[in-house]
């Protein structure tokens, strides 16, 4: 399992990266088969020094108050990978562009970014090779400014409608933000560090026979639909992937390895374990955007959803020639759905066939890892009501939405209903009145996971709005959930309580982060103002 290659960019500056095609050998396994995707690089389709285009795209290596301008350049064909469905709303409709005549469109978003607006790829600022652009377009050049604690972010696609494909297609990769705490810990030995910290995007695919990339194409179920490729309501794949490999090994020594890993998939949950449990010492030290405050030792399988992110420290001492298979067994849709098929279940090998390099100290966790627990102090200056819908659209398909308690589910085009004051702190409960769990993501903060609580309420089955609320005793978050989030798990049937502290100005959006509902209404955008 080769890693991401690396851009160091720890003393800050400016690089240009292209998004653009790339055959790789993806599935592996001596078949002999190449598939086409998308990747990030310094040097696109020409030659040169820097990172070669790769799916996933390099991962940077950025420090705190450092910041880092980043050129991101469109070099994608004019011709989509995968089907589009171009009823939905997506970057070129009401417009006359075509792909074939325009290019595909996307804009880069570094997700748990603490990033100004014009830098944060907002599904409208969208821009393609000949220049055509959305209709918030605030140029190609993108600034972060790094100023929030260590964290594992990661960068992907965000173009309005199509984000889905242009992720699937492989425009993804990891940011990781280092400060001065977590360099002690390193230089201290108190984390494992160098080529034993590796980072995992896991994302499922499917393929055709000769390799190529295969995303469903098939047309809606209604006597009006125009034609072509409908939207599915998600998307499941039975390859897993790791860091764009099939099936991969990873080759250990027997010692404590740093393992960063990100659910990049489109709407798969996966639950992690080796056949239930833990066979060796595996500690989680981090959520999305830091450190939790105490390691947590895992008894239980690991569940991840997509975007989030969960950092753990693996301990193979003294378990040479010793192998794992990390397994999966969430159903689809989680958590209720179809239970996991083979070969789904199967993620990764984890071979300790390494010799030991005595020459590296083996690394001693600390028994806390930030000075208190994660919590936002600031008093709210606001709680909104909030709710996850399924509404259905004009082709009678399933039509997952965001919205308030009283108004209902509301749409990515009606007016802004969140508008945080600068520098306020906001609870937001969401009410999931569906039968999924949803991975809500905000922009621009990092939020802290309250509690949860079952509810019952009466609901206008049209519009979605909620009246008679009752609810039930509040649970708190998960141990694995109590450091600093921008992604959370909302499970139905319950209200899920985040804070947060709204601190730049500008508009944001937020969204569930299964792609294939994002792209389908499940994004609002807010504004701080
Ligand atoms: Cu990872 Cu708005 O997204
Ligand atoms: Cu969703």
């Amino acid at each position: 399992l080769p890693p991401p290659s690396r851009i160091d960019v720890t003393a800050g500056g400016t690089r240009t990266l292209r998004a653009s095609p790339v055959v790789q050998d993806v599935l592996g396994g001596g078949l002999g088969l190449t598939t086409p995707v998308w990747g990030f690089g310094q040097n696109g389709s020409r030659r040169g020094s820097g990172t070669s285009v790769s799916y996933p795209g390099p991962t940077f290596v950025a420090v705190k108050d450092r910041p880092v301008h980043v050129h991101w350049v469109n070099e994608l064909p004019f011709r989509h990978l995968l089907p589009v469905d171009t009823t939905i709303h997506w970057a070129f409709q009401h417009t006359d562009y075509t792909i074939a005549r325009n290019g595909v469109p996307s804009v880069v978003h570094l997700h748990g970014g603490h990033t100004d607006p014009q830098s944060d790829g907002h599904p409208d600022a969208w821009y393609t090779v000949t220049g055509t652009h959305g209709p918030r377009f605030a140029g190609t050049r993108f600034s972060y400014g790094n100023t929030q604690e260590a964290a594992t972010l990661w960068y992907h696609d965000h173009a309005l409608g199509i984000t889905r494909l242009n992720v699937y297609a492989g425009l993804a990769g990891f940011y990781f933000l280092r400060d001065r705490h977590e360099l002690s810990l390193i230089e201290d030995h108190k984390l494992p560090s160098g080529p034993y910290e590796i980072e995992l995007v896991i994302q499922d695919r499917m393929f055709y026979p000769d390799g190529r990339l295969a995303y469903p194409d098939i047309p809606a179920d209604s006597p009006d639909w125009p034609g072509g490729p409908s939207v599915q309501p998600e998307f499941f794949g039975q390859v897993i992937l790791v860091n764009g490999k099939a099936w991969p090994y990873l080759d250990v020594e027997p010692r404590q390895y740093r393992l960063r890993l990100l659910n990049g998939s489109n709407s798969r949950f996966y639950r992690l374990s080796v056949d239930g449990s833990w066979p060796f010492p595996v500690t989680q030290i981090a959520t999305e955007d830091g450190f939790l405050y105490r390691p947590l030792p895992l008894d239980a399988p690991l569940v991840i959803s997509p975007g989030e992110r969960v950092e753990l420290v693996a301990d193979f001492r003294g378990l040479r020639g010793s192998q794992f298979t990390v397994t999966n067994d969430a159903p689809t849709p989680f958590p209720d759905g179809t239970p996991v098929a083979p070969p789904a279940d199967q993620v990764l090998q984890l071979r300790v066939s390494r010799p030991l390099d005595q020459k590296v100290p083996e690394p001693r966790l600390p028994g806390t890892l930030r000075k208190a627990p994660f919590t936002v102090d600031k008093p709210p200056a606001r709680t909104r009501q909030l709710l996850l819908f399924e509404g259905t659209d004009s082709f009678g398909r399933p039509r997952p939405l965001l919205g308030t308690v009283e108004k209902g589910g509301l749409a990515w085009s009606d007016p802004i209903t969140e508008d945080p004051a600068l520098n306020t702190a906001e609870i937001w409960e969401v009410f999931n009145t569906t039968p999924d769990t949803h991975p809500i993501h905000l922009h621009l903060v990092r939020f802290q996971v309250l509690d949860r609580a079952p509810f019952t309420a009466d609901q206008d089955p049209r519009t979605g709005a909620l009246t008679n609320i009752q609810v039930g005793e509040a649970q708190p978050p998960g141990p694995g959930e109590q450091g600093p989030k921008d992604t959370v798990q909302m499970p139905p049937g319950q209200v899920t309580r985040i804070k947060a502290l709204f601190d730049k100005r500008g508009l944001y959006v937020w969204h569930c982060h299964i792609l294939e509902h994002e792209d389908n209404e499940m994004m609002r955008p807010y504004q701080v103002t």
